[in-house]
């Protein structure tokens, strides 16, 4: 089932827009290429034994780019959850969001909605889309949630504050990928990715295929994971 042992897999989509530059487009044809790039990526997962694939899609610190920019991202967004929502039930596939969705406009918030319900009670991959996400943003909310309560704020511990973030019930990622060459996180799971492995390609994320996505697999599998122990 899980053949390379990376349960949660975790992807940064980045690169669309030097992909586009490099040939000679304008950065919504790259983002429109990154949407395919996602549909393949999601169905080649589950045969790969991932059982969590999460997205990093828009971040709390995407809205500096320019409106126009911001709304193809968030037409896309739209796009792909009405394109993709059917097949991907079919599948078994649920879809879940992270992120804070107060603030996305109230066309995504619908279709996010629709999916989320859609497929709710799917028991296949996992797929959980960050829009309006960002790790600190995440901490906080979570720090609020807990508050809110004070019985369960005394008690606190690492597991329990789990409960209170956005993947609340889903393990930690074991592999975060990085397409583009970057090498930083960008406010993409920060509490969870304690003990992540980390790979990152130069190929941007729209040339992300099947094979690139086995070559990191393959690559997580040799590493040694310690967790602080030894041996
Ligand atoms: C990723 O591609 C898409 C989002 C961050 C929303 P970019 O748009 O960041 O592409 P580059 O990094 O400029 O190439
Ligand atoms: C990270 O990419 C966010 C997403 C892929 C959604 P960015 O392009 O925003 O990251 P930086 O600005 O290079 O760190
Ligand atoms: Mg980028």
């Amino acid at each position: 089932m899980t053949q390379y042992g990376a349960r949660h897999v975790a992807i940064i989509m980045d690169g669309n827009g030097r992909w586009a530059a490099s040939r000679g487009q304008p950065r919504p044809y790259g983002h429109r290429a990154g949407v395919e790039a996602l549909r393949k990526i999601v169905r080649a997962a589950p045969d790969l034994g991932i059982e969590y694939l999460s997205v990093y899609a828009f971040s709390t610190e995407n809205w500096k780019r320019p409106e126009a920019e911001v709304e193809t991202l968030m037409d896309l967004l739209v796009e792909y959850l009405r394109g993709e929502v059917d097949e991907l039930d079919r599948e078994q596939v649920k879809i879940i969001f992270l992120g804070d969705d107060r603030a996305m406009p109230e066309r995504c918030k619908r279709e996010m909605d629709i999916a989320a319900a859609r497929t709710g009670r799917n028991q296949g991959l996992v797929l959980a889309i960050a829009v309006n996400y960002g790790g600190r943003d995440e901490i906080v909310r979570a720090v609020r949630r807990a508050l809110a309560d004070p019985k369960k704020a005394a008690e606190l511990d690492e597991e329990t504050f789990g409960d209170f973030l956005d993947t609340a019930g889903m393990p930690d990622p074991d592999l975060i990928i990085r397409p583009s060459g970057e090498l930083r996180l960008s406010n993409f799971l920060l509490w969870q990715s304690a003990y992540a492995e980390l790979f990152v390609t130069p190929v941007y994320w729209p040339d992300f295929d099947e094979q690139e996505l086995e070559r990191a697999l393959q690559h997580f599998q040799q590493r040694d994971r310690r967790f602080g122990g030894h041996g």
